[in-house]
């Protein structure tokens, strides 16, 4: 099958729009037309042959997820397999089982550009631990679009209390926290003002990992009032590092629960049964950021731009 599409040919390039042969669907997926794919942080590493996933294999065409339209006209937000061709193409293998859909009033590039960052805390505070009314949450990278929609969405879901803890301080304070900790370059007192801003929380949302995770999980510990009552820590993102140190005591000396929440840590029906409320939420507006819509012909020039902060790029075949 002949498409158009966004295609890596060499890992460290950007993408160049060009002819692409697609192998035909199979066991069930249907061949659809796509009319928007965001521009994810996983979507680079993907395509520059640096995420966990990633085979190695060239020519490949990025694209973890998008919006498409079904032959009948009904339109679907869907999440690609990981065996097949990216999502960044005019058309896309879409299987049924991972596609869900979509309300007639709300926007394709809004859906392309939310879904990803919002439902990594959706599904986290909905099914990894499911967050109960007035409990208070830290999320530790609150900075990132990601980040500054946990925020957000751990209030929709019920915590009266959030803490926002990032590099940046001031994207730290514009998103919406009841309480900020800034990261600074001073690991110890950035430990001692998380022990004392976030010591009682009932749960982190991590998007960092790596050196600010292992301190802030010893700060917390460390500072907490009763650590017999339950710490729930789940791992999303590892922006600031793959891997961690994680002194043992942390897990004898507290009630410590270390889980994460991620696409591969749930079946897809369970992931997958998490979005149509979350797609809700989209539409009334109560979910929200700034999408940069561009052509998916101009990918190459998508590719070298940055978005800025709060926003989310977006390509439209
Ligand atoms: N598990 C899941 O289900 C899931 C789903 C979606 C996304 N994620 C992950 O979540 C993470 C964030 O995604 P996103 O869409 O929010 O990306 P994003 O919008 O690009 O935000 C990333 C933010 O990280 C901040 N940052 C970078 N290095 C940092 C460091 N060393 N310390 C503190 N902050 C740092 C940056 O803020 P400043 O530069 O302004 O400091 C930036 O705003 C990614 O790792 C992504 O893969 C996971």
């Amino acid at each position: 099958v002949n498409v158009n599409a966004a295609v890596v040919t060499s890992f460290g390039d950007p993408p160049r729009y060009q002819p692409f042969s697609l192998q035909p669907p199979s066991g069930g997926e249907l061949l659809l037309d796509v009319l928007a794919v965001g521009l994810h942080p996983r979507v680079r590493s993907g395509a520059a042959g640096i995420h966990y996933t990633s085979t190695g294999t060239l020519p490949m065409i990025p694209g973890i997820d998008g919006v498409a339209r079904r032959p009948d006209g009904q339109r679907v937000y869907f999440v690609a397999a990981d065996h097949v061709a990216g999502t960044m193409a005019d058309r896309a293998a879409v299987d049924p089982r991972r596609a869900v859909e979509l309300p007639d009033d709300v926007d394709a590039a809004t859906v392309a550009a939310t879904m990803n960052p919002a439902m990594s805390s959706w599904v986290a505070l909905r099914r990894r631990v499911a967050i109960e009314s007035g409990q208070s949450v830290l999320v530790l990278g609150a900075t990132g679009n990601a980040g500054s929609m946990a925020v957000q969405i751990a209030r929709l879901l019920g915590a009266d209390h959030v803490v926002g803890a990032g590099r940046n301080v001031e994207r730290l304070e514009s998103a919406g926290a009841d309480a900020v900790v800034p990261l600074t370059a001073d690991p110890s007192a950035t430990a001692s003002a998380l022990g004392a801003v976030a010591a009682e929380v009932d749960i982190v949302l991590d998007y960092l990992w790596g050196e600010p995770a292992q301190r802030a999980i010893v700060g917390l510990l460390t500072a907490r009032s009763d650590r017999s009552r339950a710490l729930n820590w789940i791992q999303i993102g590892a922006i600031a590092g793959p891997t961690i140190e994680l002194p043992s005591v942390a897990l004898r000396s507290a009630n410590f629960r270390l889980q994460g929440s991620g696409q591969g840590a749930f079946s897809p029906e369970v992931y997958l049964g998490e979005l149509p409320s979350l797609i809700d939420r989209i539409a009334t507006g109560e979910i929200a950021l700034k999408t940069n819509t561009m052509p998916l012909a101009d990918v190459e020039s998508a590719w070298q731009r940055a978005d800025g902060p709060g926003e989310r790029t977006v390509l439209v075949p």
